[in-house]
């Protein structure tokens, strides 16, 4: 059991984990929580500044997981406590459904400015990602009068019945929930590592388009009858896998040529993680619909939904929410964007890339390290049994998180065999490269188990 500080920005574990106070707590969990948690290991936060989590033992973590992707701005930013902390002494709720407040415009101008589509857009606000895109499929399926949509294995979208009905990451999310949404049908993600043996990227991705075109237009939903594709511009729960340019330009294609709308899940990869306040700018297409939540409030449940504004023609009743667009939850997003505007997203960048320069190699070093890939703070390393089949390795990968969370650092996986690295956007160097040195000493460790 390791106790060390390796630097003043380090972790400093200073129990066995978990501590005597967190096993308590535990305990009361396993009585009185609902066991549909997937918890991966016994961390129980007491506090949080910047990248460090501390516990109710005072041992203190490198957070590389903020919350599964939420804590953009590092844990209690001063600018986003001080928003809070004055609007709950205002005003706390009235409802946006009912009411008005001013903030709702203020924020929907803001976003308005960073929306990846030209034109007029409208915002529509609820309290969660699986809310955002309930909204976007109500939207979608009102706007054009078409009931199909599109979406793609592997992905993430919530678990509300209309978002569970598109997520298609593991079959334990659906288990017993059946009918879901009918009208969905899925298609290949363009997951380039894991195409087929001797196929090159070029042919893989032309397959994947025609799997749309070909197969589902043409034998399961007439392309008229699809409402809109929605598609995580970097895959989240999948694995932390971006979609590739080309890939992305194909979509629209298809969407211009059917009057289909194309919506972006940027719920887990927006709000500046990749480097760019919405990953699918980096792809330089246009969506029709964006869907947003997690770090765009800081830790505020906050869900939003944009679209082009001509899109949003729904009239009054056809969708609202008592506490979407909450007064404390807008100010904490509005701290947000500043923080994100003035230093996060460029930050992710920087610190990014200077993760990926490191991590980069370890495909070439390490025989469990099948891949790396990713932008900004929102990084995957896959971990094989073998190179050469690719076969995942899940229980390793596993292993290499318990073993770093023992050492002080929070990871999550993502995927059956991906360990996300999806820090706050304020993450310093030096706490990156803390956090490398320990990442690479677990897989060396897991790598020589499994010889
Ligand atoms: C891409 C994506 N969409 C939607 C959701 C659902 O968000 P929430 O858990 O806030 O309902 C998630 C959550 O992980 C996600 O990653």
């Amino acid at each position: 059991m390791p106790t060390q500080t390796l630097s003043a920005n380090g972790p400093k574990i200073r129990t066995k984990l978990p501590g005597p106070n967190a096993q308590k707590i535990l305990k009361g969990d396993a009585q009185y929580i609902s066991p549909s948690y997937t918890r991966s290991y016994p961390l129980v936060a007491k506090s949080g500044r910047g990248s460090i989590i501390e516990d109710v033992d005072g041992n203190e973590f490198l957070d590389f997981s903020s919350g599964i992707a939420v804590c953009s701005t590092g844990h209690c930013h001063p600018e986003v406590v001080a928003a809070i902390q004055k609007q709950a002494g205002e005003l706390i709720h009235m409802s946006g459904t009912d009411f008005y407040y001013e903030n709702m415009v203020t924020l929907a101008e803001r976003l308005a400015k960073t929306a990846p589509m030209s034109g007029p857009v409208r915002v529509y606000y609820g309290n969660s990602g699986t809310e955002a895109i309930e909204a976007a499929m109500k939207l979608a399926r009102y706007h054009t009068k078409r009931q199909g949509i599109i979406a793609f294995y592997g992905a993430f979208h919530g678990r509300t019945m209309g978002a569970l009905s598109l997520t298609a990451s593991k079959a334990q999310q659906k288990r017993r929930f059946f009918p879901v949404v009918p009208g969905v049908v899925h298609a290949p993600f363009p997951y380039v590592y894991r195409r087929p043996e001797g196929q090159t990227e070029a042919q893989f991705l032309k397959e994947c388009v025609s799997f749309i075109e070909d197969r589902v237009f043409k034998t399961i939903m007439p392309p008229e009858e699809c409402a809109a594709i929605f598609i995580e511009p970097i895959q989240g729960e999948g694995g932390y896998v971006p979609v590739p340019k080309e890939y992305m330009q194909e979509l629209r294609r298809i969407c211009d040529k059917h009057g289909i709308l194309l919506v972006a899940d940027e719920v887990q990869c927006g709000a500046g993680r990749s480097g760019k306040m919405w990953a699918i700018e980096h792809t330089g297409v246009e969506p029709d619909i964006i869907t947003m939540a997690k770090g765009i409030a800081s830790g505020m449940p906050l869900g939003v939904t944009m679209s082009r504004a001509e899109i949003m023609d729904w009239v009054p009743g056809s969708h609202a929410s008592t506490f979407g667009g909450n007064p404390i939850c807008i100010e904490a997003a509005l701290a947000t964007l500043n923080v994100l505007e003035r230093e996060g997203i460029a930050n992710a960048e920087a610190v990014g890339n200077h993760i990926l320069r490191r991590i980069t190699p370890w495909v070439q070093k390490h025989p469990m390290v099948g891949d790396v890939r990713g932008r900004g703070l929102m990084l995957g390393v896959e971990i094989v049994k073998d190179k050469a089949t690719r076969a995942t390795a899940h229980d390793e990968r596993d292993r290499i998180v318990d073993l770093a969370f023992e050492r002080g650092l929070l990871f999550l996986g993502a995927g059956e065999n991906t360990i996300r690295i999806a820090p706050p956007l304020v993450l310093t160097q030096e706490q990156a490269d803390i956090a490398m040195d320990v990442l690479e000493e677990c897989i060396g460790i897991v790598e020589k188990e499994n010889k």
